[in-house]
């Protein structure tokens, strides 16, 4: 056991790096947008142009009110548990629990509550390794190596991108397009919805470049940076008594309100449930929660969060679940309605708002993200500035941009452990026997290989570490290629949806559904 001093100084920078995403004001303005699309030509599902107005052309009162639930940075015990005051006990209008999307950095994170909030069903994203604002590829890309092979997450199922700092570049944009993600969630949306000038936009496709944060990132916007069928997924911002000079955009409740200078839970509630009203009285874009959940715990050395405070936010989704239509989900699940846009009366039967529980027998002793089959079969990977678990065996050195799937460490005698192969779900993935539980047509997949770094290295994942990168003789920073420069492998963007649809559809026997809307 550690003692609790070296703990606390050990995780005590990831309460640093939870300090972003502030915005003080509007970050576009209608003449740094010149933002044009035509609808008849761009079409849903793989191009929607940026518009105020509900997607597939239903009317508002047809659409749900999403509420996007978000958590950044570390996957922890503090932050999970975090995320659980808020979300464990409630339920959707279908009657199934709540899932969200984890912005991961690799930084302090534990490997296996990765696995394991991902085979709950939550959406596992990405944030970079290290934490660093305008990333360059290998933070990026090797962030999608690390949580394959440590964590045994799909490559095709981390389909998002938040920039750390929300500090982003055209570049990354181009960046994140180059390796097949499906969507980034950075730009803000930061004029009211009560303003004829609102830049809150549903989600849209930037087959006709970025509508958002056209005063904040040089070279965007005016039809700047083209990436077809790659989305984004606005930030929408709360407002305050100040209107669009009282913008509150992550963890509003950190904020002082209405140019006060202290907190205020009372004010936080009365500006976020008048932004909630304002957003379901008019055009229902999705409102956010997007949160640091580290300054929310109350389990994380050190940290003091006020009860105060955490009794607020669950009284604002009380009274906005008390509400008709309104729906808690992750970026995928909103991505997924905004595809393929159905009126309320329907949502019973959308397959990505479904409840989705891996039919694993429970008495099954096998490693697979599912706590009661796992219990005693994890490994401890002692690593002196953030010792982790995990399920798929521990590397010889912790993982970095540089090196991000180092080789297997088998030093003490350890028998090697095999990593997600492309052609298993990870519920049903052994990696002690290196065996696949499932062998039927109803629980098996293909994970299409990944074009990834900028070389265009192919990667499936599978194998048992190192294979991805050969790591030099001389310590180097430089980018090391993963296999090569083997030509990518364009999947359609489309493909990626449609995969994890089928498989999210496939893998998993749906829990009857309480049809209450
Ligand atoms: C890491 O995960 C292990 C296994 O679930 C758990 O026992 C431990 O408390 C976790 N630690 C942190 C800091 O998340
Ligand atoms: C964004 O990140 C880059 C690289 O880390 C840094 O140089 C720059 O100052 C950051 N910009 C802002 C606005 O934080
Ligand atoms: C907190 O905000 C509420 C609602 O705006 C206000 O009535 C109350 O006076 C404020 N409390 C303090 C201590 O400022
Ligand atoms: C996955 O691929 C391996 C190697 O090609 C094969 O042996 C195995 O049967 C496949 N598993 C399933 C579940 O299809
Ligand atoms: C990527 O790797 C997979 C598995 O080895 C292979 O089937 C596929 O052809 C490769 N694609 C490219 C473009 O190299
Ligand atoms: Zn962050």
């Amino acid at each position: 056991m550690l003692p609790y001093a070296f703990l606390a100084a050990a995780l005590l920078p990831i309460l640093a790096l939870a300090q972003d995403g502030g915005i003080s004001g509007p970050t576009t303005s209608p003449d740094a947008l010149g933002y044009s699309c035509d609808p008849t030509k761009c079409q849903l599902p793989n191009c929607n142009c940026a518009s105020t107005s509900p997607p597939g052309g239903l009317k508002p009162s047809e659409v749900p009110q999403f509420i996007v639930f978000t958590a950044d940075d570390a996957i922890q015990s503090y932050t999970l548990d975090s995320v659980n005051q808020f979300l464990a006990q409630r339920k959707n209008p279908n009657g199934c629990p709540i899932k969200m999307t984890y912005f991961t950095s690799l930084s302090f994170t534990n490997y296996t509550l990765v696995t394991d909030w991902y085979v709950a069903g939550n959406e596992i994203a990405d944030h970079t390794m290290t934490h660093v604002g305008t990333p360059p590829a290998e933070e990026i890309n090797g962030n999608l190596i690390t949580l394959n092979a440590l964590a045994g997450i799909p490559l095709s199922a981390i389909k998002g991108f938040r920039a750390p700092f929300l500090n982003y570049s055209v570049e990354t944009l181009q960046l994140l397009y180059k390796s097949q993600f499906t969507y980034d969630s950075s730009a803000a949306a930061s004029i009211p919805v009560t303003d004829p000038n609102t830049d809150a936009y549903w989600p849209y496709t930037l087959d006709n470049g970025m509508a958002n944060d056209c005063l904040e990132v040089p070279g965007q916007c005016k039809g700047q940076p083209k990436l077809p069928g790659f989305w984004e997924i606005p930030m929408y911002a709360f407002f305050d008594n100040l209107g669009v000079a009282g913008p509150h955009l992550m963890d509003p409740w950190l904020d002082a309100a209405n140019g006060d200078s202290k907190v205020n839970d009372t004010a936080t509630l009365e500006y976020m449930q008048n932004t909630f009203t304002a957003h379901y009285n008019g055009n229902r874009q999705p409102i956010g929660l997007y949160t640091h959940p580290i300054h929310l715990s109350t389990t994380y050395p050190g940290v003091n969060a006020p009860m105060s405070t955490i009794n607020m936010i669950n009284a604002f989704l009380d009274w906005a679940q008390e509400q008709p239509n309104v729906w808690i989900v992750s970026n995928e699940q909103l991505l997924d309605w905004v595809q393929h846009p159905v009126p309320v009366s329907q949502l019973n039967q959308v397959e990505s708002l479904k409840c989705t529980t891996p039919q694993v027998d429970a008495s099954a002793k096998i490693c697979n993200g599912i706590p009661g089959n796992e219990e005693g079969l994890l490994s401890h990977c002692a690593f002196s500035d953030f010792p982790f678990y995990t399920c798929y065996g521990c590397p010889t050195e912790q993982p970095s941009p540089a090196n991000p799937n180092p080789p297997q460490d088998t030093s003490n005698g350890q028998a090697m452990r095999h990593r997600l192969p492309s052609n298993c779900s990870t519920p049903f993935w052994d990696p002690i026997a290196g065996n696949c539980l499932c062998n039927s047509q109803t629980c098996t997949f293909t994970d299409n290989s990944r074009a990834i770094g900028p070389n265009g290295a192919n990667l499936t994942g599978g194998g048992t570490g190192g294979s991805f990168n050969q790591p030099s003789q001389t310590p180097t920073n430089q980018y090391i290629p993963f296999n090569g420069a083997a030509p990518p492998s364009l999947l359609p963007m489309g493909a990626y949806p449609a995969i994890i649809l089928a498989v999210i559809g496939a893998l998993i026997g749906t829990i009857g559904v309480a049809s209450n809307l």
